[in-house]
C-alpha cells in the first residue's frame, strides 16, 4: 500500500530463514532481527545442531530470554535432518506447535552441517511423514561434491536431488531456500504450488564480483555462493514479479570480524539490522515498491499456512547509513551494505 511516493506502508514482514546463532551471539544479534520481524524461521545449524523436540523447545526459551523487554516477536523452530532423523519425535514436535519444519543440509554443504544427510535416500520415511502431516521441507540446495564446481552446486542438485525428490513426494511442500541462480527460479517457477523459495538481500544486490573488488572481500561470502550477474538480474525479478513462491528469508548468518577475515573465511552475511531497508531499496530500482508487502509480508505466512501480521510498519525515503562495524556483546560484526547508505529507512512510529 502506497501512501505517498515518500513513504510506504505495509504489514509487519517476517524473515523466513535467519541464523540467530547461541550465548554471547544470540544475545547481541536477536534483537535486530526481532526489531524488523513479526516471526522469523530459526535456523537449526548450532553446535551441536537441534535434532530433537527437547533441544528445538530448550533454544526457544534461550531465544525469548535474549529478546529485548518490549519485543514482538515470534521464533519458528526447525529440525536439524539427519540420516537417523526420528520421524515420531519430528511429528509430534510439529503437533505440539515446537517445531513448524525440518531442515535439510546436504552432509558438509556449509557452516556446521558435518552431521547433515549423506543422502535423500536415508530420510524417506521422515519426509514421507512430513508430506502426510503438511509439514515444510526446508532445503539447502547444493550438492557437495568437491568434482562439481562451486558456482554449480546449486544447478546440479536440481537435476541430480531436487526433481527426484519432487517426483517422489509430489504433495511435500518445500522451500528452496537462499536460491541463487536463474535455474533455480525457473525450477521453482515450474513447480508445482507445494514448491516455493526464499531469497536473501545479499543474493539481489551482489554478484560473484563483489568478493574480488581490487582484493579477496571475505564480508562478501556466503554459502550458497554468489554467481553471476544474469543470475543476480533472475533473482531480481523473481523477488519482484509478485509471485506468491517467493519469499523474504535472509539468511543473515554473523561470524565475529575476525573468523571472517581469515584465511579460511567463514561462510555468512551478516544482514539483519538493515534488512528491509536493503530490499527496499531492490524494489525501488526495480520500480515495484507495491509489491513489496507481497514479498515481505504475505507469501511466506501463506505457504506456511499461518495468518500474516496484524501490526503496520512505514519505510520513508531517507537516507541511512550503515556503520563499519556494530558491537556484539564484545565481539565486532561488519553488517551488510558496512560504510554505504540506503534509500529508505524504517519509520519510528
Ligand atoms: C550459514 C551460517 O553461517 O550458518 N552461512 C551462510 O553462508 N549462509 C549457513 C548457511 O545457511 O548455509
Ligand atoms: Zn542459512
Amino acid at each position: 500500500m502506497t501512501d505517498t511516493t515518500n513513504r510506504i506502508t505495509i504489514r509487519r514482514p517476517d524473515d523466513w530463514h535467519v541464523h540467530l546463532r547461541d550465548g554471547a551471539m544470540l544475545e547481541a544479534v536477536a534483537g535486530f532481527t526481532a526489531s524488523q520481524f513479526g516471526r522469523a524461521i530459526i535456523m537449526p545449524n548450532l553446535s551441536p545442531p537441534v535434532t530433537s523436540a527437547a533441544s528445538a523447545a530448550a533454544y526457544r526459551d534461550r531465544i525469548m530470554a535474549a529478546l529485548p523487554a518490549g519485543s514482538d516477536f515470534t521464533p519458528l523452530m526447525t529440525c536439524y535432518l539427519t540420516d537417523d532423523a526420528d520421524a515420531d519425535d519430528l511429528a509430534s514436535g510439529h503437533a505440539d506447535g515446537i517445531f513448524t519444519a525440518a531442515k535439510l543440509y546436504p552432509a558438509n554443504a556449509t557452516t556446521n552441517s558435518a552431521h547433515g544427510v549423506t543422502d535423500v535416500a536415508h530420510i524417506m520415511p521422515v519426509l514421507e511423514r512430513m508430506q502426510h502431516i503438511g509439514m515444510p521441507l526446508l532445503v539447502h540446495g547444493e550438492v557437495t561434491n568437491s568434482d562439481i564446481d562451486i558456482f554449480d552446486r546449486e544447478a546440479v542438485f536440481i537435476e541430480r536431488v531436487l526433481k527426484k525428490l519432487i517426483r517422489a513426494m509430489p504433495g511435500l511442500k518445500i522451500v528452496f531456500e537462499h536460491i541463487t541462480t536463474a535455474q533455480a527460479v525457473q525450477f521453482v517457477d515450474s513447480a508445482g504450488p507445494n514448491v516455493a523459495a526464499t531469497i536473501t538481500p545479499h543474493h539481489l544486490h551482489i554478484n560473484r564480483n563483489a568478493m574480488f573488488v581490487g582484493g579477496m572481500r571475505p564480508h562478501a561470502y556466503c554459502l550458497p555462493v554468489a554467481k553471476r550477474e544474469q543470475h543476480r538480474l533472475a533473482l531480481r525479478k523473481a523477488a519482484t514479479s509478485g509471485s506468491p513462491k517467493y519469499f523474504l528469508g535472509t539468511d543473515s548468518a554473523p561470524h565475529e570480524i575476525h573468523a571472517k577475515e581469515s584465511a579460511c573465511g567463514c561462510a555468512g552475511i551478516f544482514n539483519a539490522p538493515f534488512a528491509l531497508e536493503s530490499y527496499a531499496a531492490i524494489f525501488e530500482e526495480e520500480g515495484a515498491l507495491e509489491r513489496l508487502e507481497g514479498f515481505a509480508s504475505v507469501h511466506g505466512a501463506n505457504f506456511y499456512g499461518l495468518p500474516v501480521n496484524e501490526a503496520m510498519v512505514s519505510l520513508e525515503r531517507s537516507e541511512i547509513a550503515v556503520p563499519d562495524t556494530i558491537d556484539a556483546n564484545g565481539a565486532t560484526l561488519v553488517p551488510f551494505h558496512a560504510g554505504a547508505a540506503l534509500p529508505w529507512r524504517i519509520a519510528q512510529a
